[in-house]
């Protein structure tokens, strides 16, 4: 690429990166591979740090402000932001449309069918963005519809929302308005790293939008995966006339802004009923939430006519799709012994369809919780699952709880092995102390010693691990390499091809490694990731068992709690009598010699993976850059320092370019 010198050819930089942007997130057409537009916004960033009096507030390099905001200022919208009236079935679907046909007969307009603007209902949060002379200049919530909050900075982030618009077909102020989403797959993403970083997940995609816009910090809402839908338009100054909203849709979508490619012009109720039944069967497909369709008159002249009553127009309605909710009685509540000992209570419930899925159990988190909702045996209570999450009471319905009902108070003992409960301050939850003598805590120990990132024991299930810990044949990890064919093959359903197999499963998982060693023991806050670090950084698992806590907060990504649950873990005399045992059966891995993390090449370095790979496997990439030093996470965040860019990189990619991350390709690593 030519070197670029003048101010004008920095604007036309500006504009070209812009129009990608527009096929990338607007058109999801790309016109040039990633790579390339990386080369074009790197030269940008070299510009703007060459001449920042260049700078211009639409360079896409602008997105991010670095300054928090105190508290969010309110906004009155100029237009109000209105709802709309529901309709829940195939008959209040087609009175809607009657009254429509009615209204327009009366104001002698006799149209049989209706043109209906048909679109996905997202669900997220609805904001207003004004564009003064096609420049974005102010963004702002929904709020109470008159009055929102001003997000600005905030919606300034979202990639997919251009600063300036397109063209030059624009009015003086267009106010666009729309809903901020945040992506299924990202909102799995996210709380998976939030998992692994201690912050706080979302319940749901919803919740992740509203609580990303609503950060005062814009760096932060940065690092959210977020989307936008432009779905109509607030004041337009001076007017543009339009015949149809969805020629107002394809309008906006010129301009650069997304609009949802669901969208479609269909006829009369009949139209709109294919329409939410088409939606209906995509609906668990799509990367966003959404909870219905929405229907709108597409002429506009017509919807003028139509009018509004009180807060909503009557030229539209959301057809909803059937709740994720539904109310069932509780049968019994149990409480639920994990692996750390943490007791869980558990609402049994009369089984119940919540969104096509038979729910049978929820969850009530903890003592606290159980209280707060105070739900009792007899209750009828209100069930939601969201996603793949384990369903959850979400309140009580008072009116139906039946006299002399009796509040539920957490167990003084462990069900499972009686064993006094305990809880810590600070922390919401009662433990068994008991360890691996409770049985369900031996169980779900086992479970996690023998799984896949663990010591990886092929043909131990749950249900094997249940039975062999029912049938009093394994009182720790370490009795499972002194089980016998004859043992294993006693249990029930067990033939003896698969005891053998069993027992050959556990005899090759004692050649291991280090890390999954120290995974497996199943060590409080100890995940994969932890036992890396202290496998590379240690080297000896004796070393490990006596590093003491000022020793442990010295690693990188130790903290104080991990440090603390360490030493406690290797204090417990019972704990070492087991790794004991497990070395005595022969457990070995490949000694770490002198391998100082310090002098390899990723030492420290935190890295994302990114698109598809030609020649390595996504788990051999993994392991590569584990071994180079690197420390793998989920999603591209400020604290990344490295890139790695496979085919077909998408919003990570993005995202690392905005946060000027390094950014390298597989051939790369294959040379280190
Ligand atoms: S139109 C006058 N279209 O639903 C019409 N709203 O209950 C105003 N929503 O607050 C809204 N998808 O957050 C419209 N395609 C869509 C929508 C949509 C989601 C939300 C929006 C609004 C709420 C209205």
């Amino acid at each position: 690429m030519s070197e670029i010198n003048t101010r004008s050819e920095y604007e036309q930089l500006i504009q070209q990166l812009n129009e990608h942007a527009y096929h990338y997130y607007v058109l999801d057409e790309p016109i040039i591979a990633d790579q390339e537009y990386d080369v074009l916004y790197k030269e940008l960033l070299r510009l703007e740090a060459a001449h920042p009096e260049w700078v211009t507030e639409d360079s896409p390099a602008q997105r991010v402000a670095d300054q928090p905001l105190d508290r969010f200022h309110p906004v009155e919208h100029a237009l109000p932001m209105l709802s709309l009236g529901n309709v829940f079935s195939k008959d209040e679907l087609s009175d809607f449309n009657q009254r429509i046909v009615k209204f327009l007969e009366k104001a002698q307009v006799g149209i049989s069918d209706i043109s209906y603007c048909a679109e996905p209902k997202l669900d997220g949060l609805a904001v207003s963005i004004r564009y003064q002379d096609g420049k974005l200049v102010q963004a702002a919530t929904r709020g109470d519809g008159n009055t929102g909050e001003e997000i600005t900075a905030n919606i300034k982030t979202i990639q997919s929302i251009p600063l300036s618009l397109r063209g030059d077909d624009f009015p003086e102020i267009l106010e666009v308005r729309g809903e901020v989403v945040m992506p299924r797959d990202g909102f799995q993403r996210y709380n998976q790293w939030a998992l692994e970083n201690n912050e706080k997940v979302f319940a749901n995609p919803r919740n992740g939008a509203a609580g990303s816009l609503r950060q005062l910090d814009p760096r932060k809402t940065a690092q959210r995966p977020l989307a936008f839908y432009a779905y109509s338009v607030g004041l337009v100054q001076p007017a543009h006339h339009h015949q149809r909203h969805s020629d107002v849709l394809a309008w906006l979508k010129s301009l650069g802004l997304p609009v949802n490619d669901l969208t479609s012009v269909v006829q009369g109720s009949i139209g709109c009923l294919d329409y939410y039944q088409k939606i209906a069967g995509l609906r668990d497909g799509l990367n966003f939430d959404i909870d219905g369709v929405v229907y709108k008159v597409d002429d506009l002249a017509q919807q003028e006519i139509l009018g509004f009553v009180t807060k909503a127009p009557r030229w539209a309605t959301a057809h909803k799709f059937p709740a994720e909710e539904a109310t069932t009685l509780v049968e019994n509540i149990d409480v639920q012994v994990g692996r750390t000992g943490s007791i869980t209570p558990v609402a049994r419930l009369k089984p119940v369809s919540v969104g096509g899925v038979t729910v049978t159990n929820a969850t009530l988190h903890n003592e606290d919780e159980i209280r707060r909702k105070d739900v009792r045996v007899g209750d009828t209570v209100f069930v939601r699952r969201a996603g793949d999450v384990i369903p959850e009471v979400v309140k009580v319905v008072l009116a139906k709880r039946p006299d002399h009902s009796i509040p539920f108070t957490m167990p003084i003992t462990c069900p499972v092995c009686q064993s006094e409960l305990h809880k810590i301050e600070g922390e919401a939850v009662l433990r068994c102390p008991a360890g691996l003598t409770c049985d369900a805590q031996l169980k779900e120990g086992i479970k996690h010693f023998a799984s896949r990132k663990g010591m990886d024991i092929e043909g131990l299930g749950d249900k094997l691990v249940e039975q062999l810990v029912d049938a009093g044949l394994v009182h720790s990890p370490a009795d499972l390499y002194c089980l016998t064919e004859s043992q294993v093959a006693g249990l029930e359903r067990m033939a003896q091809k698969s005891a053998q197999n069993l027992l050959d499963g556990i005899e090759r998982s004692k050649q291991t490694t280090l890390p999954r060693f120290i995974y497996s023991l199943g060590i409080r806050e100890v995940g994969e990731a932890t036992a890396m670090t202290l496998a590379n950084h240690l080297y000896k698992l004796a070393t490990i068992m006596t590093a003491s806590h000022e020793e442990l907060i010295l690693l990188p990504d130790v903290g104080d709690v991990v440090a603390s649950r360490i030493v406690q873990y290797f204090a417990n005399k019972g704990n070492i009598e087991v790794i004991e045992a497990l070395l005595q059966a022969g457990i070995r891995w490949p000694e770490i010699i002198g391998k100082s993390e310090e002098k390899l090449p990723l030492a420290g370095k935190i890295v994302v993976l990114t698109g598809t790979l030609s020649t390595l496997k996504r788990t051999e990439a993994k392991q590569k850059l584990l071994d180079l030093g690197a420390k793998v996470t989920g999603s591209v965040s400020a604290k990344t320092d490295l890139l790695v860019a496979g085919e077909n990189a998408g919003s990570k990619l993005a995202k690392a370019e905005q946060l000027q991350v390094q950014i390298v390709d597989e051939q790369w690593l294959l040379d280190q």
